[in-house]
Protein backbone atom coordinates (compact mmCIF):
# COMPACT_ATOMS: atom_id res chain seq x y z
CA UNK A 1 0.00 0.00 0.00
CA UNK A 2 1.42 3.50 -1.08
CA UNK A 3 1.70 6.05 1.64
CA UNK A 4 -0.94 8.60 -0.26
CA UNK A 5 -3.40 6.33 0.97
CA UNK A 6 -3.00 6.92 4.86
CA UNK A 7 -5.40 8.99 5.92
CA UNK A 8 -4.10 12.50 6.64
CA UNK A 9 -6.61 13.92 8.99
CA UNK A 10 -4.69 17.32 9.74
CA UNK A 11 -4.28 17.75 5.40
CA UNK A 12 -4.18 21.70 4.78
CA UNK A 13 -4.26 22.37 8.38
CA UNK A 14 -1.10 24.92 9.39
CA UNK A 15 0.28 24.47 12.86
CA UNK A 16 2.71 26.97 14.77
CA UNK A 17 4.80 24.51 17.20
CA UNK A 18 6.23 26.72 19.86
CA UNK A 19 8.27 24.84 21.69
CA UNK A 20 9.17 25.31 25.26
CA UNK A 21 12.93 24.94 27.62
CA UNK A 22 12.99 21.65 28.77
CA UNK A 23 14.44 18.09 28.40
CA UNK A 24 11.11 17.00 27.03
CA UNK A 25 12.13 19.13 23.94
CA UNK A 26 13.35 16.72 22.10
CA UNK A 27 10.47 15.00 21.54
CA UNK A 28 8.79 17.46 19.85
CA UNK A 29 11.52 17.00 17.65
CA UNK A 30 8.79 13.27 16.80
CA UNK A 31 5.93 16.02 17.02
CA UNK A 32 6.63 17.86 14.08
CA UNK A 33 7.38 14.88 12.08
CA UNK A 34 4.45 13.43 12.70
CA UNK A 35 2.30 16.14 12.34
CA UNK A 36 3.43 16.69 8.95
CA UNK A 37 2.86 13.18 8.13
CA UNK A 38 -0.77 13.85 9.04
CA UNK A 39 -0.80 16.47 6.34
CA UNK A 40 0.12 19.35 8.28
CA UNK A 41 1.67 22.29 7.52
CA UNK A 42 4.65 22.94 10.02
CA UNK A 43 6.54 26.11 11.36
CA UNK A 44 8.30 26.32 14.51
CA UNK A 45 8.96 28.87 16.91
CA UNK A 46 11.72 27.94 20.01
CA UNK A 47 12.47 29.99 23.31
CA UNK A 48 15.51 30.62 23.91
CA UNK A 49 15.48 27.54 26.97
CA UNK A 50 14.29 25.09 24.16
CA UNK A 51 17.60 25.78 21.71
CA UNK A 52 19.29 25.09 24.74
CA UNK A 53 17.88 21.14 24.10
CA UNK A 54 17.89 21.25 21.13
CA UNK A 55 19.60 22.97 17.93
CA UNK A 56 17.29 25.07 15.57
CA UNK A 57 18.72 23.33 12.53
CA UNK A 58 17.12 19.80 13.86
CA UNK A 59 13.48 21.95 13.67
CA UNK A 60 14.37 23.43 10.27
CA UNK A 61 14.88 19.91 8.37
CA UNK A 62 12.13 18.28 10.34
CA UNK A 63 9.21 20.99 9.32
CA UNK A 64 10.96 22.28 5.99
CA UNK A 65 10.99 25.70 7.20
CA UNK A 66 13.38 28.24 8.65
CA UNK A 67 12.74 28.02 12.89
CA UNK A 68 11.92 31.32 14.45
CA UNK A 69 13.74 32.08 17.50
CA UNK A 70 13.49 35.81 18.02
CA UNK A 71 11.38 38.80 17.84
CA UNK A 72 14.98 40.80 16.63
CA UNK A 73 15.76 38.98 13.69
CA UNK A 74 15.47 41.45 11.31
CA UNK A 75 16.38 39.09 8.62
CA UNK A 76 13.45 36.62 9.48
CA UNK A 77 11.41 39.40 10.63
CA UNK A 78 11.54 40.78 6.72
CA UNK A 79 10.42 37.27 5.63
CA UNK A 80 7.35 36.80 7.59
CA UNK A 81 6.77 39.53 10.57
CA UNK A 82 5.99 38.03 13.35
CA UNK A 83 2.88 39.39 13.57
CA UNK A 84 2.04 37.72 10.07
CA UNK A 85 3.20 34.28 11.66
CA UNK A 86 0.54 34.77 14.29
CA UNK A 87 -2.31 35.52 11.78
CA UNK A 88 -0.51 32.03 9.35
CA UNK A 89 -1.22 29.41 12.04
CA UNK A 90 -4.72 27.57 11.75
CA UNK A 91 -3.50 26.56 15.74
CA UNK A 92 -0.87 27.20 17.91
CA UNK A 93 0.62 24.30 19.78
CA UNK A 94 3.07 25.07 23.18
CA UNK A 95 5.06 21.69 23.52
CA UNK A 96 6.59 21.51 25.79
CA UNK A 97 4.67 23.84 27.79
CA UNK A 98 7.19 24.35 30.80
CA UNK A 99 5.99 25.64 34.24
CA UNK A 100 7.36 28.92 32.93
CA UNK A 101 5.86 28.86 29.91
CA UNK A 102 2.13 28.67 30.71
CA UNK A 103 2.81 31.33 33.59
CA UNK A 104 4.01 33.93 31.23
CA UNK A 105 0.92 32.86 28.90
CA UNK A 106 -1.73 33.04 31.53
CA UNK A 107 -0.08 36.86 32.31
CA UNK A 108 -0.52 37.52 29.09
CA UNK A 109 3.81 38.51 28.91
CA UNK A 110 4.82 39.41 26.03
CA UNK A 111 8.56 39.08 26.82
CA UNK A 112 9.87 36.82 23.95
CA UNK A 113 8.70 35.72 19.97
CA UNK A 114 6.84 32.27 21.75
CA UNK A 115 4.33 34.73 24.10
CA UNK A 116 4.22 37.26 21.83
CA UNK A 117 3.47 34.88 19.08
CA UNK A 118 0.39 33.30 21.45
CA UNK A 119 -0.77 36.50 22.26
CA UNK A 120 -0.56 37.87 18.90
CA UNK A 121 -3.36 35.14 17.74
CA UNK A 122 -6.49 34.62 17.32
CA UNK A 123 -6.01 31.02 16.28
CA UNK A 124 -6.74 28.19 19.41
CA UNK A 125 -3.95 27.68 21.34
CA UNK A 126 -3.12 24.07 22.34
CA UNK A 127 -0.73 23.51 24.89
CA UNK A 128 1.27 19.95 26.34
CA UNK A 129 2.53 20.66 29.67
CA UNK A 130 5.93 19.02 30.82
CA UNK A 131 7.66 19.48 34.35
CA UNK A 132 8.97 17.90 37.66
CA UNK A 133 5.92 16.65 39.24
CA UNK A 134 6.08 19.17 41.85
CA UNK A 135 6.51 21.84 39.83
CA UNK A 136 3.52 20.23 38.15
CA UNK A 137 1.39 20.18 41.48
CA UNK A 138 2.68 23.33 42.93
CA UNK A 139 -0.97 25.44 43.48
CA UNK A 140 0.56 28.17 41.03
CA UNK A 141 0.75 26.01 38.27
CA UNK A 142 -2.20 24.70 38.92
CA UNK A 143 -3.85 28.40 38.92
CA UNK A 144 -2.20 29.64 35.92
CA UNK A 145 -3.46 26.04 33.78
CA UNK A 146 -7.25 27.47 35.39
CA UNK A 147 -6.95 30.52 33.81
CA UNK A 148 -5.41 29.24 30.35
CA UNK A 149 -8.49 26.68 30.55
CA UNK A 150 -10.78 29.05 31.08
CA UNK A 151 -9.71 30.94 28.08
CA UNK A 152 -10.44 28.29 26.10
CA UNK A 153 -7.40 26.68 25.63
CA UNK A 154 -6.89 22.94 24.98
CA UNK A 155 -4.84 21.29 27.49
CA UNK A 156 -3.31 17.93 26.25
CA UNK A 157 -1.17 15.98 29.22
CA UNK A 158 1.30 15.50 30.85
CA UNK A 159 1.43 11.93 31.44
CA UNK A 160 2.19 10.42 34.86
CA UNK A 161 5.54 8.25 34.90
CA UNK A 162 9.33 8.29 35.05
CA UNK A 163 10.68 12.05 34.78
CA UNK A 164 14.22 12.67 33.47
CA UNK A 165 15.55 13.50 36.83
CA UNK A 166 14.82 10.37 38.20
CA UNK A 167 11.90 10.57 39.71
CA UNK A 168 8.66 9.60 38.75
CA UNK A 169 5.01 11.06 38.73
CA UNK A 170 2.37 13.38 36.92
CA UNK A 171 4.78 15.94 34.49
CA UNK A 172 5.99 14.05 31.23
CA UNK A 173 5.36 15.21 27.86
CA UNK A 174 1.97 13.16 26.18
CA UNK A 175 3.69 11.26 23.93
CA UNK A 176 3.83 12.76 20.05
CA UNK A 177 1.44 10.58 18.84
CA UNK A 178 -0.98 10.73 21.13
CA UNK A 179 -0.90 14.84 20.57
CA UNK A 180 -1.23 14.50 17.18
CA UNK A 181 -4.51 11.75 17.76
CA UNK A 182 -5.78 14.92 20.05
CA UNK A 183 -5.50 17.54 17.29
CA UNK A 184 -6.65 15.23 14.39
CA UNK A 185 -9.83 14.11 16.76
CA UNK A 186 -10.22 18.25 17.16
CA UNK A 187 -9.57 18.95 13.94
CA UNK A 188 -12.86 17.39 13.01
CA UNK A 189 -15.06 20.48 15.17
CA UNK A 190 -12.65 23.31 14.44
CA UNK A 191 -13.23 22.57 10.70
CA UNK A 192 -16.61 22.27 11.18
CA UNK A 193 -16.82 24.59 13.21
CA UNK A 194 -15.87 27.94 11.09
CA UNK A 195 -19.78 27.73 10.47
CA UNK A 196 -20.21 31.27 12.26
CA UNK A 197 -17.85 33.39 10.22
CA UNK A 198 -19.78 36.23 8.85
CA UNK A 199 -22.06 36.38 11.51
CA UNK A 200 -22.41 39.25 14.31
CA UNK A 201 -23.45 37.65 17.96
CA UNK A 202 -23.94 39.53 20.64
CA UNK A 203 -23.67 37.67 24.07
CA UNK A 204 -24.64 39.38 27.81
CA UNK A 205 -22.86 37.62 30.68
CA UNK A 206 -22.93 38.41 34.60
CA UNK A 207 -24.72 40.25 37.21
CA UNK A 208 -25.98 43.46 36.89
CA UNK A 209 -25.67 45.90 40.27
CA UNK A 210 -28.41 48.66 41.33
CA UNK A 211 -26.91 51.15 42.95
CA UNK A 212 -29.00 52.01 46.38
CA UNK A 213 -26.85 54.65 47.52
CA UNK A 214 -22.97 55.67 46.74
CA UNK A 215 -21.54 52.62 49.31
CA UNK A 216 -24.41 49.91 48.87
CA UNK A 217 -26.25 47.86 45.38
CA UNK A 218 -28.54 44.90 44.82
CA UNK A 219 -26.77 42.29 42.50
CA UNK A 220 -26.42 38.56 42.07
CA UNK A 221 -24.45 35.72 42.40
CA UNK A 222 -23.72 34.88 39.01
CA UNK A 223 -20.11 34.78 38.02
CA UNK A 224 -20.51 35.51 34.23
CA UNK A 225 -18.50 32.24 32.89
CA UNK A 226 -21.26 30.75 31.10
CA UNK A 227 -21.78 33.23 28.94
CA UNK A 228 -18.12 34.18 28.76
CA UNK A 229 -17.93 30.61 27.29
CA UNK A 230 -20.06 30.95 24.73
CA UNK A 231 -18.57 34.15 23.94
CA UNK A 232 -15.39 32.78 23.41
CA UNK A 233 -17.00 29.46 21.52
CA UNK A 234 -18.63 31.46 18.95
CA UNK A 235 -15.69 33.17 18.44
CA UNK A 236 -13.72 30.33 18.13
CA UNK A 237 -16.31 29.10 15.07
CA UNK A 238 -15.48 32.76 13.34
CA UNK A 239 -18.10 35.15 14.43
CA UNK A 240 -17.53 38.75 14.98
CA UNK A 241 -18.92 38.92 19.14
CA UNK A 242 -19.76 41.48 21.02
CA UNK A 243 -20.03 41.10 24.77
CA UNK A 244 -21.63 42.86 26.94
CA UNK A 245 -20.25 41.94 30.62
CA UNK A 246 -21.87 42.77 33.67
CA UNK A 247 -19.54 43.63 37.05
CA UNK A 248 -17.35 40.40 36.52
CA UNK A 249 -13.49 39.75 36.96
CA UNK A 250 -12.91 37.25 33.65
CA UNK A 251 -10.38 38.19 30.82
CA UNK A 252 -11.71 38.72 28.33
CA UNK A 253 -11.95 35.84 25.48
CA UNK A 254 -10.17 35.75 22.09
CA UNK A 255 -11.17 37.76 19.58
CA UNK A 256 -14.47 39.34 21.44
CA UNK A 257 -14.99 42.84 21.87
CA UNK A 258 -15.80 43.70 25.20
CA UNK A 259 -18.37 46.49 26.59
CA UNK A 260 -18.65 46.53 30.44
CA UNK A 261 -21.57 48.20 31.97
CA UNK A 262 -22.78 47.83 35.86
CA UNK A 263 -26.92 48.26 35.51
CA UNK A 264 -29.59 47.01 34.01
CA UNK A 265 -30.28 49.69 32.34
CA UNK A 266 -26.42 49.91 31.11
CA UNK A 267 -26.56 46.62 29.96
CA UNK A 268 -29.82 47.90 27.98
CA UNK A 269 -28.33 50.42 26.29
CA UNK A 270 -25.00 48.59 25.16
CA UNK A 271 -26.79 45.80 23.87
CA UNK A 272 -29.22 47.66 21.96
CA UNK A 273 -26.00 49.77 20.49
CA UNK A 274 -24.61 46.73 19.76
CA UNK A 275 -27.67 45.38 17.23
CA UNK A 276 -28.31 44.59 14.41
CA UNK A 277 -26.59 41.33 14.88
CA UNK A 278 -27.70 37.59 13.54
CA UNK A 279 -28.09 36.02 17.00
CA UNK A 280 -28.78 37.40 20.76
CA UNK A 281 -27.73 35.33 23.33
CA UNK A 282 -29.04 36.47 26.77
CA UNK A 283 -26.77 35.05 29.38
CA UNK A 284 -26.56 38.18 31.83
CA UNK A 285 -28.44 37.88 35.06
CA UNK A 286 -30.12 41.11 34.68
CA UNK A 287 -31.67 42.57 38.05
CA UNK A 288 -35.54 42.32 37.67
CA UNK A 289 -35.96 45.49 39.83
CA UNK A 290 -33.57 48.55 40.67
CA UNK A 291 -34.05 51.32 42.90
CA UNK A 292 -36.81 54.00 41.52
CA UNK A 293 -33.81 56.35 42.33
CA UNK A 294 -29.99 55.86 43.83
CA UNK A 295 -29.81 58.20 46.49
CA UNK A 296 -26.60 60.52 46.22
CA UNK A 297 -25.86 60.40 50.08
CA UNK A 298 -25.58 57.20 52.21
CA UNK A 299 -29.02 55.83 53.76
CA UNK A 300 -28.20 56.15 57.70
CA UNK A 301 -30.17 54.05 60.00
CA UNK A 302 -33.23 55.24 61.40
CA UNK A 303 -36.29 53.36 62.37
CA UNK A 304 -36.40 49.09 62.47
CA UNK A 305 -37.66 48.96 59.42
CA UNK A 306 -36.20 50.32 56.11
CA UNK A 307 -38.36 49.75 52.62
CA UNK A 308 -37.07 49.97 49.54
CA UNK A 309 -39.00 51.43 46.75
CA UNK A 310 -37.81 49.05 43.30
CA UNK A 311 -39.53 49.32 39.82
CA UNK A 312 -39.51 46.66 37.56
CA UNK A 313 -36.33 46.81 35.35
CA UNK A 314 -36.34 46.68 31.09
CA UNK A 315 -36.61 43.35 29.72
CA UNK A 316 -34.00 43.31 27.47
CA UNK A 317 -34.17 40.19 26.32
CA UNK A 318 -37.95 40.49 25.51
CA UNK A 319 -36.90 43.63 23.40
CA UNK A 320 -34.48 42.23 21.47
CA UNK A 321 -36.82 39.51 20.18
CA UNK A 322 -39.20 42.60 19.53
CA UNK A 323 -36.99 44.23 17.55
CA UNK A 324 -37.65 43.97 13.76
CA UNK A 325 -34.84 43.44 12.56
CA UNK A 326 -33.59 40.41 10.79
CA UNK A 327 -32.32 38.57 13.76
CA UNK A 328 -32.03 34.86 13.10
CA UNK A 329 -31.82 33.87 16.80
CA UNK A 330 -32.76 34.73 19.80
CA UNK A 331 -31.65 32.83 22.75
CA UNK A 332 -32.26 33.00 26.63
CA UNK A 333 -31.15 31.44 29.66
CA UNK A 334 -33.57 30.41 32.59
CA UNK A 335 -32.07 29.90 36.35
CA UNK A 336 -35.05 28.27 38.15
CA UNK A 337 -34.78 25.95 41.36
CA UNK A 338 -38.39 24.13 40.44
CA UNK A 339 -41.03 22.84 37.85
CA UNK A 340 -37.80 24.05 35.54
CA UNK A 341 -39.74 22.76 32.22
CA UNK A 342 -42.95 24.56 32.95
CA UNK A 343 -40.97 28.06 33.82
CA UNK A 344 -38.54 28.11 31.34
CA UNK A 345 -41.20 27.00 28.35
CA UNK A 346 -43.46 30.22 30.03
CA UNK A 347 -40.45 32.75 29.14
CA UNK A 348 -40.02 31.00 25.86
CA UNK A 349 -43.12 32.05 24.86
CA UNK A 350 -43.91 35.00 26.88
CA UNK A 351 -40.15 36.67 25.53
CA UNK A 352 -41.02 34.88 22.12
CA UNK A 353 -37.54 33.44 22.26
CA UNK A 354 -35.98 30.83 19.72
CA UNK A 355 -34.48 29.32 22.40
CA UNK A 356 -34.24 29.05 26.43
CA UNK A 357 -31.16 27.11 28.27
CA UNK A 358 -32.54 26.05 31.60
CA UNK A 359 -30.34 25.58 34.78
CA UNK A 360 -31.69 24.18 37.91
CA UNK A 361 -29.98 26.32 40.67
CA UNK A 362 -29.75 25.83 44.64
CA UNK A 363 -28.31 22.53 44.16
CA UNK A 364 -25.04 21.57 45.81
CA UNK A 365 -23.36 20.88 42.27
CA UNK A 366 -23.55 23.40 39.30
CA UNK A 367 -25.38 26.85 38.87
CA UNK A 368 -24.28 30.28 39.39
CA UNK A 369 -20.53 30.56 40.82
CA UNK A 370 -19.73 26.73 39.54
CA UNK A 371 -17.41 25.73 36.50
CA UNK A 372 -19.72 22.85 36.26
CA UNK A 373 -23.52 23.43 35.11
CA UNK A 374 -26.23 21.17 33.29
CA UNK A 375 -28.63 22.08 30.98
CA UNK A 376 -31.59 21.52 29.53
CA UNK A 377 -32.23 23.98 26.00
CA UNK A 378 -35.79 24.17 24.64
CA UNK A 379 -37.22 25.31 21.53
CA UNK A 380 -41.26 25.40 20.34
CA UNK A 381 -41.20 21.66 19.26
CA UNK A 382 -37.92 20.26 20.95
CA UNK A 383 -35.38 19.94 23.70
CA UNK A 384 -32.07 19.01 24.55
CA UNK A 385 -30.37 17.88 27.80
CA UNK A 386 -26.80 18.75 28.35
CA UNK A 387 -25.12 16.78 31.32
CA UNK A 388 -22.91 18.00 34.21
CA UNK A 389 -19.58 19.45 32.29
CA UNK A 390 -17.54 21.87 32.47
CA UNK A 391 -19.12 25.65 31.22
CA UNK A 392 -16.23 25.88 28.43
CA UNK A 393 -17.26 22.28 26.98
CA UNK A 394 -20.55 23.09 27.46
CA UNK A 395 -20.73 26.05 25.67
CA UNK A 396 -19.44 24.28 22.42
CA UNK A 397 -21.86 21.94 23.14
CA UNK A 398 -24.62 24.85 23.12
CA UNK A 399 -22.80 26.63 20.13
CA UNK A 400 -23.56 23.51 18.20
CA UNK A 401 -27.21 23.49 18.72
CA UNK A 402 -27.35 27.24 18.10
CA UNK A 403 -25.85 26.40 14.89
CA UNK A 404 -28.16 23.38 14.29
CA UNK A 405 -31.34 25.76 15.04
CA UNK A 406 -30.04 28.49 12.84
CA UNK A 407 -29.65 25.63 9.92
CA UNK A 408 -33.27 23.86 10.72
N1 LIG B 1 -33.45 39.23 31.12
C1 LIG B 1 -33.27 40.43 30.48
N2 LIG B 1 -33.65 41.59 31.07
C2 LIG B 1 -34.21 41.60 32.29
C3 LIG B 1 -34.40 40.38 32.96
C4 LIG B 1 -34.00 39.22 32.34
O1 LIG B 1 -32.74 40.45 29.37
N3 LIG B 1 -34.56 42.73 32.85
C5 LIG B 1 -33.06 37.98 30.44
C6 LIG B 1 -31.87 37.25 31.03
O2 LIG B 1 -30.67 37.64 30.39
C7 LIG B 1 -32.20 35.79 30.77
C8 LIG B 1 -33.70 35.77 30.87
O3 LIG B 1 -34.14 37.09 30.58
O4 LIG B 1 -31.85 35.41 29.45
C9 LIG B 1 -34.17 35.39 32.24
O5 LIG B 1 -35.54 35.55 32.30
P1 LIG B 1 -36.26 36.13 33.58
O6 LIG B 1 -37.71 36.05 33.31
O7 LIG B 1 -35.74 37.41 34.00
O8 LIG B 1 -35.80 35.10 34.63
P2 LIG B 1 -35.86 35.34 36.13
O9 LIG B 1 -35.29 36.67 36.52
O10 LIG B 1 -35.25 34.14 36.74
O11 LIG B 1 -37.42 35.45 36.28
P3 LIG B 1 -38.34 34.94 37.45
O12 LIG B 1 -37.76 35.58 38.66
O13 LIG B 1 -39.67 35.43 37.05
O14 LIG B 1 -38.18 33.44 37.39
Amino acid sequence: MTGSLEPRPLHGQRLLVCVGGGIAAYKSLELVRRLRDAGAEVQVAMTDGAQQFVTTLSFQALSGHPVRTSLWDSAAEAAMGHIELARWADRIVVAPATADLLARLAHGFANDLVTTLCLATTAPITVAPAMNHRMWQHPATAANLAVLRERGVQIIGPEDGPLAEGESGPGRLSEPGDIVATLAGGHAATAAARDLAGMRVVVSAGPTYEDLDPVRYLGNRSSGKMGFAVAASAARRGAEVVLVAGPVHLPTPAGVSRVDVRSAAQMREAVLAALPADIYIGAAAVADYAPRVAVPNKIKKTGEKLELDLVRTPDILAEVAAQTQALKLVVGFAAETENVEHYARGKLKAKRLDMIIANRVGIAEGGFESDQNALTAYWKDGEREFASAPKTRLADALMDLIVERLNA
